[in-house]
């Protein structure tokens, strides 16, 4: 038995905020961002929309598409490093939300990584017999990351006021992360189901010597109390990256795990049909692309459009790519990841 990916969804946010928009609130530009990282637009959740919200969106056209109902369901795997409250996690969150039945839900936090290791998990839970349909759900809602309170009115159009200097100051402390990241949310069906097609092998890491690369150091528990208002205004509480460390480990790490999946499977890195590369960047994109010797078009991308989505990007282009049809049956993929941890690995899947 395989497991097999039946249906996808996404649930992406409406406001498109575009660089030209983030330049109005911080010294940035349209030319920085697109030449650093690719991205020309991302989306921006409602305040008061959270990750949970996204995922029940995705997982509601996930099942859809699958041609199930929200009863067919056996188990949820949500990934996000951004859930709606630190206890509960998402699952029964998304499980109220959808009106899905008394089953087991797991919150995963693999950052970057989420949506791969949540692949492992529902391989496992499948090929165990356990639960037949697992939904995998990838979803982040990464604006209140953002220090916006300082002219986010007038960002998503709720005024016409100009951005003060020293608001602008604040903004520009940040925009080194800020202008990367998006919200969205991705989902899958999976289930088990005999024949050539469906998940062949994944290959997982973590290497915690890495754990400092891209961190949050506030709200944690190994502080009492696990926040405090000193914290906040340290700037504690927003990620830290230190961005050209994570750009090596990524444009390294991902093409290593890509071809270990292809070595232990039998197969050459040049037979593959398509490559999804985790939406970081586009520049890390185009390196793992390089790096493996493969042709633009076999690694597509959607950083431009949606920025860094977290847990959401690969289920996000994953459902872009069968909806435009370059997925097509008889291929050989490969899903790979890397991000906070550092987690990173390849999962290959023939369609
Ligand atoms: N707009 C304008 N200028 C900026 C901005 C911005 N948004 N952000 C930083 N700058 C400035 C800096 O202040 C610096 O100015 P200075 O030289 O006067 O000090 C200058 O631009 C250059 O900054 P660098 O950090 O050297 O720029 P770099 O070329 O390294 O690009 C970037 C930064 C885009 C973050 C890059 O390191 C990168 O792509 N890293 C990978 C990180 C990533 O994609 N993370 C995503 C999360 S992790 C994951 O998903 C794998």
């Amino acid at each position: 038995m395989r497991s097999v990916i039946i249906g996808t969804g996404i649930g992406v946010p409406a406001n498109i905020v575009t660089n030209e928009a983030l330049s109005q609130l911080m010294d940035t530009s349209d030319e920085w961002i697109r030449v650093r990282s690719g991205i020309r637009e991302r989306r921006y959740a409602d305040p008061g929309q959270s990750s949970s919200d996204l995922g029940v969106i995705a997982a509601a056209q996930a099942i859809a598409q699958a041609g199930l109902t929200p009863a067919d369901i056996d188990a949820v795997i949500f990934a996000t490093m951004t859930p709606d409250r630190l206890l509960p996690g998402n699952g029964p969150l998304l499980q109220k939300g959808l009106g899905l039945r008394d089953i087991p839900t797991f919150d995963i936090r693999q950052q970057c990584s989420g949506f791969l290791y949540g692949l492992e998990l529902a391989d496992l839970f499948i090929q165990s017999g356990r639960y037949r349909r697992v939904l995998l759900v990838g979803a982040e809602v990464h604006t209140p990351f953002m220090p916006w309170h300082l002219g986010w009115d007038t960002l998503i159009g709720q005024s016409t006021r100009e951005i003060t200097e020293a608001e602008r100051a604040e903004n520009t402390l940040t925009r080194d992360r800020t202008v990367l990241f998006g919200d969205g949310a991705g989902a899958a069906v999976i289930e088990g189901r005999e024949g050539e097609e469906g998940l062949r092998l994944i290959r997982l890491h973590t290497d915690g010597s890495g754990a400092d690369v891209l961190t949050m150091h506030g709200a944690g528990f190994k502080r009492r109390p696990f926040v405090t208002h000193q914290q906040i205004d340290d700037g504690e509480t927003l990620p830290f990256m230190a961005g050209k460390e994570v750009f090596r480990s990524a444009v390294t790490l991902m093409p290593q795990a890509v071809r270990e999946v292809c070595e232990a499977s039998g197969i050459t890195v040049d037979s593959l049909d398509l490559v999804l590369v985790h939406q970081a960047n586009l520049r890390i994109i185009e390196g793992v692309q390089k790096a493996l010797g493969l042709p633009p078009e076999k690694v597509p991308h959607n950083v431009e459009r949606f920025g860094n989505t977290t847990a959401a990007t690969l289920p996000i282009l994953l459902h872009e790519c069968l909806t435009d049809g370059l997925i097509r049956p008889g291929m050989n993929l490969v899903f790979t990841a890397l991000g906070s941890g550092l987690h990173w690995g390849a999962a290959l899947y023939r369609t």
